[in-house]
């Protein structure tokens, strides 16, 4: 999706399609082996809602994915949004994919991808902080029917918080394989993360080695930096009998489980699998390459209003001085607006960083995107604002969707107006985010304090 994965790669990355009158674009590299060219999306996708329907191979067995069909336990999948996950590679604004329960690619009639135990090994870029328990997130290989064949017809990388087993250490998410019929190994056979260290990283590598006949190895790392770690090296699963040695089949899934299991979400940034096993020495290189291309790098733009902006918003209610619109650091948490004394820890400063994205659901207007949870927004509901993952829907869009304009009453700052609810303007109001409209029906609508609570300052990010 973000970029060529060989050096002189100058073919097209994705295609999306347009809604309003259904053309295709396909997106490619801003250079050979470069940076994807998001521009041209953004101007073909202009105000018109666009979804990823193709993701190209780059390598000459062009297994291509597209948006998978119907399995065995799955309804046909949808296409993920274009917009839904801007990040920045390398200083170059660029689009994740964003899945969503129900999203899903695939490709069953495969060239040169391992087959019946053969060796393979695979790597995705992902983000922990955009996970669930659902089935299942997985890139991979599997099955060429799209239904469940039995053990071992599957060997793809999840990532989730899935804990069937119990006796999970931490809360996750876990980097597993799948290799049909269960997540391997059990959690409590993974080099441990206490701290959650996966769930707190926006952008991290995942990579599985399996050399099909009865070993595999798991690595993970963050994408940001530093070295990968193996987390498992050992047997294929022997308490239950078909995974050694393996059987797959050859398809390649994403975002899916292999009989199409969709109820998982997931980012994917840019992802490898190889015929037969990569050397130690290989891996190293991967991450050291995913790390040199900058997932997450600064956008260069800061403190200002304007798209790609990173900021920090200000409020200028009277009774917080120093106090900033952000989120609480977990995904049902509402937005609050909190006092940031210089001591405040990276996790606080994060939390009330912000990047400018286009609309969602207009491109004249902004969408706020949290700078820690790539492709999580600020959004509303019921009048609350709160943190979520841009899930594709209209609703969604209009949720997140703002105007800024002058603020109200002669204040200083800037106002921000809902498309969904023109009268509504973002709002402090003890201490939490809501759509207010002055003097409206609910306590937060109280004209008392409403300039000074609905306008901000657009100040720099106090993270990065
Ligand atoms: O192995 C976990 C999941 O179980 C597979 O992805 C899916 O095919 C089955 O439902």
């Amino acid at each position: 999706m973000t970029r060529a994965l060989y050096a002189n790669y100058n073919g097209p990355l994705y295609q999306v399609e347009r809604a309003s009158d259904a053309k295709l674009r396909d997106i490619g590299v801003l250079a050979p082996g470069g940076y994807a060219n998001a521009a041209a999306q953004d101007a073909f996708c202009f105000n018109a809602n666009c979804v990823i329907t193709r993701i190209y191979d780059q390598s000459p067995s062009h297994n291509d994915l597209t948006i998978e069909g119907g399995g065995g336990n799955g309804a046909p999948d949808t296409g993920a949004p274009a917009n839904a996950l801007a990040l920045t590679v390398g200083g170059h604004q660029v689009y994740g994919l964003e899945i969503s329960a129900g999203m899903g690619y695939r490709n069953d009639a495969t060239l040169g991808v391992a087959k019946n135990g053969e060796p393979e090994s695979m790597y995705m870029v992902a983000s922990g902080t955009h996970v669930n328990n659902h089935c299942c997130f997985d890139y991979g290989n599997a099955e060429l029917n799209n239904k469940d064949n039995g053990n071992g017809h599957m060997d793809a990388i999840n990532l989730s918080t899935i804990c069937k087993t119990g006796g999970c250490q931490g809360s996750g998410p876990w980097v597993r394989a799948d290799l049909e019929n269960g997540l391997f190994p059990p959690t409590t056979e993974l080099v441990q993360d206490p701290s959650n260290t996966l769930g707190s990283m926006p952008y991290l590598t995942a990579l599985l080695k399996n050399n099909g006949q009865s070993s595999f190895a798991l690595k993970v790392g963050n994408a940001q930096s530093g070295k990968l770690t193996t987390t498992y090296s050992g047997s294929e699963p022997t308490a239950k009998s078909g995974y050694s040695p393996m059987h797959q089949e050859g398809a390649i899934v994403l975002g899916t489980g292999g009989d199409n299991s969709n109820g998982s979400i997931g980012s994917f940034f840019e992802g490898v699998m190889t015929a037969g096993v990569s050397t130690e020495d290989a891996d190293s290189a991967v991450q050291a390459n995913i790390v040199s291309a900058g997932y997450g790098s600064p956008t260069g733009l800061a403190g200002v209003l304007a798209l790609n902006s990173e900021i920090s918003l200000r409020s200028l209610s009277s009774c917080c001085s120093n106090s900033y619109l952000g989120h609480g650091g977990s995904a049902s948490d509402k937005a609050v607006v909190t006092a940031i004394p210089s001591a405040s820890t990276a996790a606080a400063l994060q939390d009330v960083t912000w990047i400018i994205r286009r609309g969602l659901a207009n491109s004249s207007c902004i969408s706020l995107e949290a700078q820690s949870y790539p492709g999580d927004y600020l959004r509303q509901d019921k009048l609350e604002l709160y943190r979520g993952p841009d899930d594709g829907t209209a609703q969604f869009a209009q949720d997140s969707t703002f105007c800024p304009l002058a603020a109200n009453g002669g204040q200083s700052g800037i106002a921000f107006q809902s498309v969904e609810y023109p009268t509504a303007l973002i709002r402090n109001y003890d201490l939490k985010g809501y759509l207010a409209t002055f003097n409206g029906p609910n306590s937060w609508d109280t004209s008392i304090g409403f300039a000074d609570d609905a306008s901000w300052i657009v100040s720099r990010p106090l993270a990065h």
